[in-house]
Parts: C-alpha cells; sequence; structure tokens
C-alpha cells in the first residue's frame, strides 16, 4: 500500500493537560508555545510534510482557541500588511493552509481509545495515522521525519507501525511499553504492550512516542475495549488485541523526540527550537552565562 491510502490523520487533543496545571486551567496544552510556535502546530507541519493533509483534531468544549489558530486572521494580516511586514503576513496566513483541518468534540473524557474511536466516520475504512501532541520530533538533518519513516514502513509491510524510543528504565512507567522480535536495524515485530508499567513489569524499555499508522481494524478493536486503567478506554489495549489478529510492526525512528507533557519536557524543547531560531546567538550565550553559574 502506497502513501495514498493513507491520506488521513487524526489528532486526539482533548486531554485535560493535568500534568501541566495550572498553565492548563484555561487554555489548551497543545497551544502552549515551543519558543515561537504553539506545539500542535509542530506537529501538523510534521503530517503535511508526510503527505497527510486530512486531519481531524478531536477537542473539548474548552479548546476552542486550536481552531482559532489554523483559521484564517484577515484583520491582522492587513494590519502587518499596512505596516509593510508582508513577510510576517504571509507567515500568519500560511498557517491556515499547512493542511485540511476538520474538527469533532470530546465531550467526556473518556480516553484516548475513545477519541480514536470517535474518528471512524471520518476515517472510513482505510489506514490512517494518529499523532498526540505532546510528543514533537525534530526531524535528522536533512532527513525524512518521523511520519514519513513510519509511511515507508508501513508500505513495505501493509501492517500497523507504531513509533517507539528506547529510554532510560527510570522513565518507563510513564508511557506503553512494547516486546517484540527484533526484525531489521529499527525495526520490531511487536509481540506484547503493556500500557504504563512498573519499571519491575516493563518488558523492555522500548516506548510508544505518540505516532501510530493503524489499519481499520482497529475501531472494531476499540468498539469491544472495556475502560482501562484510570477507568479510561486505552489505545494500548486495543493495539494487545491488534497484535493478536494481525502483524504489528514497531519502528526506532531517526530524530530527536521531545516529550513535551510536562513543564521540565516542555522547556527543553523549547532551549532548543530557540536555538535553531533567529535569536539562536543570543541564547547560547546566555546558556553558557547560565552554565557557568551553576
Ligand atoms: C499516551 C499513550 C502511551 C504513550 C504516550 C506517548 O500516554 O497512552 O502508550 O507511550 O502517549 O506520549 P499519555 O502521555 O497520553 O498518558
Amino acid at each position: 500500500m502506497s502513501v495514498s491510502n493513507i491520506l488521513k490523520a487524526v489528532f486526539p487533543a482533548a486531554g485535560l493537560g493535568t500534568r501541566f496545571l495550572p498553565a492548563t486551567k484555561n487554555q489548551p496544552k497543545e497551544m502552549l508555545s515551543l519558543y515561537d510556535k504553539p506545539a500542535i502546530q509542530y506537529v501538523i507541519e510534521e503530517a503535511a510534510g508526510a503527505g497527510l493533509k486530512d486531519i481531524l483534531i478531536i477537542i473539548a468544549p474548552n479548546k476552542r482557541s486550536i481552531i482559532d489558530h489554523f483559521d484564517r486572521n484577515e484583520l491582522l494580516e492587513k494590519y502587518l500588511e499596512a505596516r509593510g511586514k508582508e513577510e510576517l503576513a504571509k507567515k500568519i496566513k500560511k498557517i491556515s493552509e499547512i493542511a485540511r483541518l476538520h474538527y469533532t468534540y470530546q465531550v467526556d473524557p473518556l480516553g484516548l481509545g475513545h477519541a480514536v474511536l470517535m474518528a471512524e466516520p471520518f476515517i472510513g475504512n482505510s489506514p490512517f495515522a494518529v499523532y498526540l501532541a505532546d510528543d514533537i520530533i525534530d526531524p535528522p538533518p536533512s532527513g525524512k521525519n518521523a511520519s514519513q519513516q513510519m509511511i515507508d514502513l508501513f508500505s513495505e509491510t501493509g501492517s500497523s507501525v507504531i513509533a517507539l524510543e528506547a529510554v532510560s528504565w527510570e522513565k518507563v512507567s510513564g508511557y506503553g511499553v512494547v516486546d517484540g522480535k527484533k526484525i531489521g536495524e529499527r525495526k520490531i515485530k511487536i509481540t506484547n504492550v503493556v500500557e504504563k508499567p512498573s519499571r519491575e513489569e516493563a518488558p523492555s524499555n522500548l516506548t510508544i512516542v505518540g505516532r501510530y499508522i493503524f489499519t481499520p481494524t482497529i475501531f472494531e478493536l476499540l468498539k469491544n475495549t472495556p475502560a482501562g486503567r484510570n477507568g479510561e478506554i486505552q489505545l494500548t489495549d486495543a493495539i494487545q488485541k491488534l497484535i493478536e489478529i494481525e502483524p504489528v510492526y514497531g519502528l526506532e525512528f531517526e530524530g530527536r523526540r521531545f516529550d513535551t507533557g510536562d513543564p521540565a519536557g516542555f522547556l527543553e524543547a523549547t532551549v532548543e527550537f530557540a536555538l535553531k531560531g533567529e535569536d539562536s546567538e543570543r541564547i547560547r550565550k546566555y546558556l553558557i552565562e547560565l552554565s557557568k553559574k551553576l
């Protein structure tokens, strides 16, 4: 199967952002700015860069600022143009052209699995990609982004693909963890998944990163997945059932992953992106001075 078979993506963004309170009390965590751009924009750009232009964003009722961010703001564009800031005006206009975005509401926080299931009418009977905004992945220099690498593996196998990263053992309990058989330098055939195990129970230190490509079989499985951990319908539980009936592959993608779901990870990503931005020299000097005081 080729990329034309997975032209749609789902972006669950209805979570309450409890790891980031009070910042997220009244604003979506996806809209928090990593240096000068909201986190969600990095991820939408990654998907669009891999050719996935039809994206369903699943939002909670208090997250309308996500819709506004990707909408035109003609007043702002005209204001900037009138002051000779054409380049900035163009940059602002382009945000509304990154992808074709569609929205639906998840009113009750019933879990990631429930959010993905809500996408079924939008996706239909086709493979599709799922993106989680906490995970921001900086592509390798001059390389394919993580989504493109996953699509390549999907095209090769026609099976579901999950992004993986090896983390230190202290961190495994914060993620879905997989077990499997290595079939290539960065590829494994997954045999088992477990959501947020204790360090002792974790089958490996290979953890799930928030990028998935699923065959539509996942929908049927989600419909029959009872509430699990935290009383929520867990996507990982449905993935375990999927492994039992279809091959599921894991890809240790190339690129730097930041888990921006908590303030410390978010700050690390912000610093790294700032070092790539226009003020990089100023930030670099500041960090050098700061490190002398630490
Ligand atoms: C979710 C998934 C988990 C995965 C993680 C990646 O957890 O349930 O399997 O490892 O995303 O960021 P959450 O961070 O929503 O608790």
